[in-house]
């Protein structure tokens, strides 16, 4: 029901009050009033994109680009970005993923917001509460519309700024172009060069973010490195990973990887159907740089269960609620036809039970997949921690996500806080199995 207050328009605070829940209505919108400290204005539209490969394909831009910019802002500043749609006829809408802002905010069509038509604009406005690696995508079609191009990143710096100095900061999209006959898997812009020259000594972050629809396995060989982030999460104290070592990212998730510049180059290569492996990104240490030899073989799969070590955080809350989620695949009845269809708890999108919270709630979530295929899960406005894996007990770093990559066979729990009053969707972010009935939502009492 508070949805319905803000649906068709936002709310400025001065009309702030209190739902009949109590619900104090100005925290489900961002800051309406006040200066902006950093703008920015993305304009969609229409447009050729030329990919690494040399292919040019028909796709989506923003502000004639993709990735669109990447929108750089500083913890705590007030963000504030104009999106204008000039011929996306599906309409365009922001997600700001794994950004926990007001649920106003969050660029959902049909439940926070109106998709924004051609000739219309919107305006987003929240205050990021975390610094790191995020990105934001059109949720309107999402399975078309992010995949022809309507995506970029978002990078939270902390209140100080960026790193100052020689740090090489470097953000890596792994994409599925669609068109031609094949999908065109790309790691890095649609078109820069895939090779880098970076000082030997200068620390390197790796920012990788996974805009595709299936898990992609990533592998850094030349140097050992540390994931120092998860989903913009700071992992405490990462340990080095060896050479030649396997990143997972779920369709969705980001992984920060940071290493100092070796003499020798490094290559950054995308492992495709698990087997092909292709290089596409090389930092090498000067202009001409050493040869290349490309990896060769998998080196060992990170494990997020058990990295890092502990930090001041205190463990996990007892839970106030409980739900269980088992994620399936099948034929059955969805979208008023027999089809194969995911499922949670045996039933597809809508007819999936929205989940009830209070504010405050600790809520323990177990959620199983008995499919085959893999389900990288993704709840809007919280994130959450993985307690365990499989039974296995995650007891290194605390390991924060928003979007979790469930494989078939695979049992995890994680725990949030329902500390962000609205309506929120939860949903595969494999987006065509979104549309295809996995997604619900969670709302507060
Ligand atoms: Cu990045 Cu609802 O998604
Ligand atoms: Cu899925």
């Amino acid at each position: 029901a508070i949805a319905a207050l803000y649906v068709q328009n936002q709310a400025p605070a001065s009309a702030a009050g209190h739902d009949h829940h109590g619900i104090d209505i100005a925290t489900l919108t961002g800051p309406r009033q006040g200066s902006p400290d950093v703008t920015f204005t993305l304009v969609a539209a229409h447009g050729k994109i030329k990919l690494t490969s040399g292919t040019e394909i028909d796709g989506l831009t923003l502000n004639g680009s993709s990735p669109g910019p990447v929108l750089r802002a500083r913890q705590g500043q007030l963000v504030e970005v104009t999106l204008i749609n000039t011929d996306v006829t599906e309409g365009v809408t922001l997600h700001w993923h794994g950004v926990d802002v007001p649920n106003a905010e969050d660029g959902v069509p049909g439940l926070t917001q109106d998709a924004v038509r051609p000739g219309g604009r919107h305006v987003y406005r929240f205050v990021p509460d975390r610094s790191g690696t995020f990105w934001y995508h059109t949720h309107r079609d999402s399975t078309e519309n992010v995949a022809r191009g309507l995506f970029g990143a978002l990078l939270i710096d902390p209140p100080s700024g960026p790193a100052t100095g020689t740090t090489h900061d470097t953000t890596l999209f792994t994409h599925q172009w669609p068109g031609g006959e094949d999908q065109v898997s790309a790691l890095g812009t649609a078109d820069t060069a895939s090779t880098e020259h970076v000082a030997p000594r200068t620390p390197v972050r790796l920012r990788l973010i996974n805009s595709s629809q299936d898990p992609q396995r990533i592998q850094i060989t030349g140097a050992e490195h540390r994931v120092s982030a998860i989903d913009g999460n700071a992992v405490h104290e990462p340990g080095p990973l060896p050479s030649g070592g396997m990143l997972l990212l779920a369709a969705g998730g980001r992984y920060d990887v940071s290493f100092p510049m070796p003499a020798t180059p490094v290559i950054v290569s995308l492992h495709t159907d698990g087997s092909a492996t292709v290089p596409t990104r090389t930092l090498t240490p000067g202009a001409g740089g050493a040869a290349i030899t490309p990896p060769t073989g998998d080196g060992p799969l990170f494990d997020p269960t058990h990295y890092g070590t502990p930090d001041a955080t205190p463990g996990p809350a007892a839970p106030t609620r409980t739900q269980k989620f088992v994620l399936d695949n099948g034929f059955g009845f969805a979208n008023g036809g027999f089809t194969w269809a995911n499922t949670v708890n045996g039933a597809s999108a809508p007819a999936i039970p929205t989940v009830m919270v209070d504010l405050g709630d600790t809520v323990r979530v177990r959620i199983t997949n008995r499919g085959i295929i893999d389900h990288p899960m993704h709840l809007h406005g919280h994130r959450v921690r993985v307690l365990s894996r499989n039974g296995a007990t995650a007891d290194g770093s605390p390991w924060w996500t928003d979007t979790l990559n469930v494989a078939p066979g695979e049992t995890y729990e994680i725990t949030f806080t329902a500390d962000n009053p609205g309506v929120w969707m939860d949903h595969c972010h494999n987006f065509e199995h979104a549309a295809g009935g996995m997604l619900w939502h969670l709302a507060y009492t």
